[in-house]
């Protein structure tokens, strides 16, 4: 089971203290073999990855360039956020997807450079409402999965993330029965390409009170987590919520 924290563009030095009350209580999670990732924004990498050195929390990034070096203004490379201390990094989350116009075959790129960098690719992918609305989301998905992790990456440094749009920030979740379809969905398509179990995470307002019953849904490896990452108490209360699974 692996409960990651995606910080979005929230957080500053300032923040060392919460993340310093994260890794007091991260024992408790861990203890029960529940691995924890934390993805602060880039400027805070170095930092919370010193900081991380006395704990069992692995620290993240959210999104990185295809490229290792080069001519390209305001971009981080894999390669970059490994030497800062990262284990792994998001990519395709659906906000840049969204706000940076991402297309599948770049996200299937970045997933790529992250692996080159040795990092774990954790590629989110997720219907819009429209698109669950028009009946389109396991086709939205599959086409997502087929196109974004395809068979030549590293099953061993690959996580899928599964976020419903409709489901970030808005305090809304599918039913247990849409996740379970959907993670079924994602687990057949994984199979049909790698021999390595890929864990899959659910994404979208996950929150202590709703961790116990999604994370309990077959083929649910995990959560990705948004604003409820930002506290402790919260990112703590979804990883001990989490059950024990085979
Ligand atoms: P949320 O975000 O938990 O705030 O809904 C999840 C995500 O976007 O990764």
């Amino acid at each position: 089971m692996l409960i990651a924290g995606n910080w979005k563009m929230n957080g500053t030095p300032d923040s060392m203290e919460e993340f310093g009350r994260m890794i007091a209580r991260a024992p408790e999670a861990t203890a029960r073999g529940i691995d924890l990732l934390v993805c602060p924004p880039a400027v805070l990498i170095s930092k919370f990855a010193d900081r991380a050195t006395v704990s069992k929390i692995a620290i993240g990034g959210q999104d990185c360039h295809p490229k290792e070096k080069g001519a390209h203004t305001g971009d981080i490379s894999a390669e970059m956020l490994a030497a800062c201390g990262a284990s792994a990094v998001i990519v395709g989350h659906s906000e840049r997807r969204a706000d940076h116009g991402e297309t599948n075959q770049l996200v299937a790129e970045k997933a790529a450079a992250a692996q080159r960098a040795g990092l774990t690719a954790i590629v989110c992918v997720g219907e819009t409402e429209a698109e669950r609305d028009a009946g389109q989301t396991e086709s939205v998905v599959a086409a997502q999965v087929d196109a974004s992790a395809p068979p030549s990456l590293d099953a061993a440094k690959l996580v899928i993330a599964y976020e419903p749009v409709w489901a970030i920030g808005t305090g809304r979740t599918p039913s247990v029965e849409d996740v379970a379809a959907v993670h079924a969905l994602i687990r057949a398509k994984l199979e049909e390409r790698f021999d390595v179990p890929v864990r899959i995470l659910y994404g979208g307002s996950v929150k202590p009170s709703n961790a116990a019953e999604l994370l309990a849904v077959e083929n649910v490896d995990g959560a990705l987590v948004g604003g409820a990452s930002l506290k402790a108490d919260d990112f703590l209360g979804i990883a001990i919520a989490a059950p024990k699974k085979g």
